[in-house]
């Protein structure tokens, strides 16, 4: 059997060790680097990411069907979602108005849609129609649980509202009184709103418009904080048939 080779010879001994110590101060741990990317826990990003991914489904959860592939392509709109998503406080009201089927309400759930995917803290959304609205703020006489005042505040308070057809529903004293109610808080309270409408705000010819639909002292808060774009073009509805 061969004799297990043995290193007598000092001089490589010292070569050796010196490699090994060599060795030893290359891998050394040196400074870690453990600052969170984009994709981790801990980065604003991902933590954005994440807010967003929530927001979405709720837009998602609060738009109909026929509006869930619906994107902002209206530069003013998406200005104006722009500016939501920079400050939410100052954004205001934004009314689309124009003719049948031109894309308003196209545009008002693209504009949510980008205000969801900016990811900003407590996005919530309800969107209605304002007949649905006055009807849901109406006695339910099946349902003596259905609290109108709970509402009422939950529209008031909802960080984003989004009224469809703003306009189109029978007028009554209670209706005048909650249309107020709800406008009011929400401009006092600088929480943003979107509305959309057929009718101009006032009509030089005096034709029907929103200041006789909504009443004068709505109107005079919606020309301090409402941005009006009118949407413009023939009805869309036969184009995506
Ligand atoms: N930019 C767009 N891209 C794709 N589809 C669109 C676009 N704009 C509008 N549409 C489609 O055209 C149809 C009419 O649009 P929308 O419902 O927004 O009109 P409207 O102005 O709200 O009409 P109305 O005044 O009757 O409520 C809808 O089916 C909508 O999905
Ligand atoms: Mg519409």
């Amino acid at each position: 059997m061969p004799e297990p080779m043995t290193l007598k010879n000092d001089r490589i001994m010292a070569r050796l060790q010196a490699a090994a110590e060599r060795c030893e101060r290359t891998i050394l741990p040196g400074p870690i680097d453990d600052a969170p990317t984009p994709d981790e826990p801990g980065h604003p990003e991902y933590h954005r990411r994440q807010r967003a991914a929530v927001a979405l489904n709720r837009w998602e959860a609060a738009t109909p069907r026929r509006y869930h592939e619906a994107t902002v392509t209206h530069p003013d709109v998406t200005a104006w979602a722009d500016r939501a998503i920079t400050d939410f406080a100052t954004a205001g009201a934004l009314l689309l108005f124009g003719n049948i089927g031109t894309g308003k309400t196209h545009q008002a759930y693209g504009a949510l849609r980008r205000i969801a995917a900016a990811g900003l803290p407590h996005y919530a959304v309800i969107a209605t129609t304002a007949a649905d609205m006055h009807g849901n703020l109406r006695v339910h006489p099946g349902d003596p649980q259905h609290d109108m005042e709970h509402e009422l505040r939950r529209y008031c308070r909802v960080p984003l509202l989004f009224v469809d057809d703003v306009d189109a529903f029978k007028g009554s004293e209670t209706t005048e009184q909650n249309m107020f109610r709800l406008l009011n808080e929400r401009y006092n309270e600088c929480r943003p709103m979107i509305m959309t409408s057929n009718l101009l705000v006032r009509d030089p010819d005096g034709g029907p418009d929103l200041a006789a639909a909504l009443g004068d002292r709505i109107v005079s808060r919606l020309s301090q904080i409402a941005t009006v774009i009118p949407i413009t073009g023939p009805d869309r509805r036969p184009e995506f048939r």
